[in-house]
C-alpha cells in the first residue's frame, strides 16, 4: 500500500522517520547523531532566538524512472550556507558534514521519498543556529546543525499554471549591504507583512522593489523573478536578492536553447516590455506569471492572456523538471545519485 496520496500532498510538514543533527562546540564540530524526535532541546537564552543567528537551506530529492534517488546541485547549498553563516558570524557547517548530514537523511527516510512520476520530492531542509547562551548582543560559542526531510507534494496540483503577483513599495525584505544574500531568518520575518497583505488580497506573492531607489525588481517572495523578451533570458542582479540556484540552472538552460540571458538591474517599467514573465526556485522550480499589479502606479502588466504560460518558460520548465526527475541526460553534472 501506499504511504500517502503523494499527487494530492501539500507543501507542509509530514514527520518521517529521522533526523540528522551535529553540535559546535569549544571551536570544533561533532559527530553526526542520528535522532527520531522532531523537537530540540533549546537554551532559552540562545542566540537563535533572540538575534537571529539562524540561516537554512532548501534543496530537493527526486526518484527516478530506475529507481534511483537523486540529489540537485547539494554542493550549492552546502556553498550558500557556508556563505549564510558567515554573513550572519556563525560556524560554517563544512562541506563533508554538510554531505554526510543530508545523504543520512535521505537514505533513513528511504521511504519517504515520493515514486516517479507522482510530481511530489522529499524536501531537505539543513537548518543552523546558534545554540549557546548569549544576552548581550554578539556571536553564540556553539552551534547546531540539523537536517530533516518531508515529503511534499506537487507545487502545481493541477498542472503549471500562471500567478499574479502584487508589487510591494511600503514593506522591504532587505537593505542594500543588509543580508538579503543570504539565506537567514531575519529576511523571512521581514517579508512577512507584504506577504500576508498580497495573499489577502488574492495575489500568489509580493514583489519587492530595491529599498535604496524603489526603482528595479528585487525578488518575488521567496523567489527570484525573471523576464524574457527579445529571446532573452533577463533576471535583476541585485545586492539584496538570494543567489538562487534554480535560477542559475535556468540560466544556463537558456543558454543551450538560443536564448541570450542578462543579468543586470531590471527596472519597474521594463515589466511592460517583456512577453513572459516568472518567479523561480527549489519549490516550484518556475511559477509563471500572468499579471503583475502595481497599485501605488496604477499599473497592470499581463503575460498569459490565454491562460498558459509562455512557450520558453514552458520549454525551461520542463527541461530543468527532466533533468531533474533523470529523464533528461545531466548534461550539466548538477544530479548526484543517492547510493
Ligand atoms: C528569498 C528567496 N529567493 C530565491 C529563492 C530561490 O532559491 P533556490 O532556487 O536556490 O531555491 C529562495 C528559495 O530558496 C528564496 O527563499
Amino acid at each position: 500500500m501506499e504511504l500517502f496520496d503523494w499527487k494530492k500532498l501539500a507543501f507542509g510538514y509530514i514527520k518521517t522517520d529521522y533526523n540528522i543533527r551535529c553540535k559546535y562546540k569549544d571551536g570544533k564540530w561533532g559527530k553526526l547523531e542520528v535522532s527520531t524526535s522532531d523537537y530540540i532541546d533549546v537554551h532559552i537564552a540562545a542566540t537563535g532566538l533572540h538575534y537571529g543567528q539562524e540561516a537554512f537551506e532548501g534543496l530537493k530529492a527526486y526518484m527516478g524512472r530506475d529507481g534511483k534517488i537523486r540529489l540537485f546541485r547539494w554542493e550549492e547549498n552546502a556553498d550558500r550556507l557556508i556563505l549564510s553563516a558567515e554573513g550572519v558570524k556563525m560556524a560554517p557547517v563544512p562541506t563533508e558534514i554538510f554531505r554526510e548530514a543530508v545523504f543520512q537523511a535521505v537514505k533513513l527516510n528511504r521511504k519517504f521519498v515520493p515514486p516517479y512520476g507522482s510530481g511530489a520530492t522529499l524536501y531537505i531542509r539543513p537548518l543552523l543556529f546558534g545554540s549557546g547562551p548569549e544576552i548581550g548582543v554578539k556571536p553564540a560559542a556553539e552551534y547546531t546543525f540539523l537536517v530533516f526531510v518531508t515529503p511534499v507534494g506537487p507545487y502545481f496540483k493541477e498542472g503549471i499554471k500562471p500567478a499574479n503577483m502584487l508589487i510591494c513599495r511600503d514593506v522591504d525584505r532587505a537593505a542594500p549591504f543588509g543580508t538579503g544574500i543570504f539565506k537567514v531568518g531575519g529576511n523571512y520575518a521581514a517579508s512577512l507583512r507584504a506577504l500576508v497583505a498580497a495573499k489577502a488580497d488574492g495575489y500568489a506573492s509580493a514583489i519587492f522593489l530595491d529599498a535604496r531607489e524603489k526603482k528595479y525588481i528585487d525578488e518575488c517572495g521567496p523567489a527570484n523573478f525573471y523576464g524574457i523578451k527579445d529571446n532573452t533570458y533577463i533576471t535583476p542582479k541585485s545586492e539584496s536578492i538570494l543567489n538562487s540556484i534554480t535560477n542559475r540552472s535556468l540560466i544556463d538552460i537558456a543558454g543551450t536553447i538560443g536564448l541570450k540571458t542578462e543579468r543586470r538591474p531590471v527596472p519597474v517599467e521594463e515589466l511592460a516590455t517583456f512577453t513572459e514573465a516568472g518567479a523561480c526556485g527549489t519549490a516550484a522550480v518556475i511559477s509563471p506569471i500572468g499579471k503583475i499589479v502595481d497599485p501605488d502606479k496604477n499599473m497592470v502588466y499581463e503575460y498569459c492572456r490565454d491562460g498558459k504560460p509562455g512557450p520558453l518558460t514552458m520549454k525551461l520548465y520542463n527541461m530543468l523538471v527532466a533533468i531533474q526527475n533523470g529523464d533528461e541526460d545531466d548534461e550539466f553534472g548538477w544530479m548526484t545519485v543517492v547510493e
